[in-house]
């Protein structure tokens, strides 16, 4: 499945350039026996498939080493919710050990054996990890230096701050009867950035009440504190 849609647009660019790299590895490659299976019954019974430890640890240790820094992640729905915060954590650090996981899940063992890191991208079940692993790449990689030029460090700085982005307009002024707000084509700079303003906090108000929670309560606090916060993983995301 990689780099599928990482390999195009501006992260396929990038990828190409060597601005970032990835290397997929194939797990069924490390598998013993002779139908190459990575997967077996769940202890206990139940129904689906769990990943087993011995195949998966076999995959790690031999395609990543064991003295390998980087963060162990392994996508489920399970996991702590990624934020902007952490993806621009990783996107600073020296990159990921990134595991898919497939059927019903993966070995307890083996998350704990191999410290791994479980990270959910939502509260909704995929089919496998390796679309929610596309998510969290290719949210880092439009942060590393050389992506995206300038458009990125806007929508970085709102979000940062805890808010949802402002709605956007172009041309033409007037489309199906519907203009583009006055103050916008006002050139009145003070009041542009007033009316963001405005509108961000209205949006983050009406439709995230949990965003708009944490930013009430991160503005009260020094700078400081304020960056702790936010480079925090949050268990109540
Ligand atoms: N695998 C299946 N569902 C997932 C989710 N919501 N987040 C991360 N990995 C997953």
């Amino acid at each position: 499945m990689f780099p599928g849609p990482l390999g195009l647009s501006l992260a396929g660019k990038a990828l190409a350039t060597g601005l970032w790299t990835l290397e997929p590895i194939d797990i069924r490659a490390h598998a013993h026996d002779k139908h190459r299976s990575v997967d077996d019954t769940p202890a206990g019974g139940g129904p689906g498939m769990v990943m087993r430890a011995d195949v998966l640890a076999r995959a790690v240790d031999v395609a990543v080493g064991t003295d390998d820094a980087r963060p162990r992640l392994a996508m489920s729905p399970r996991g702590l919710p990624l934020t902007q915060s952490r993806v621009a954590t990783l996107a600073k650090g020296a990159g990921a050990v990134i595991l898919c996981g497939r059927f019903e899940g993966v070995d307890e063992r083996l998350i704990e054996g191999r410290g791994f890191e479980e990270v959910s991208i939502g509260d909704y079940v995929l089919s496998g990890g390796e679309i929610a692993a596309f998510v969290l790449l290719d949210a880092c990689v439009r942060l590393l230096p050389g992506v995206m030029g300038k458009e990125a460090s806007g929508a970085e700085e709102s979000f940062s701050q805890g808010l949802l982005e402002y709605p956007q307009y172009t041309r033409p002024q007037l489309w199906e009867g519907r203009s583009i707000p006055a103050v916008l084509t006002s050139g009145d700079h003070a009041k542009v950035d007033a009316w963001r303003r405005a509108e961000a906090e209205r949006l983050t108000r009406t439709r995230r009440p949990d965003l708009w929670a944490a930013h009430l309560g991160a503005a009260g606090k020094p700078e400081k504190a304020r960056t702790r916060r936010a480079n925090k993983p949050r268990r109540d995301g």
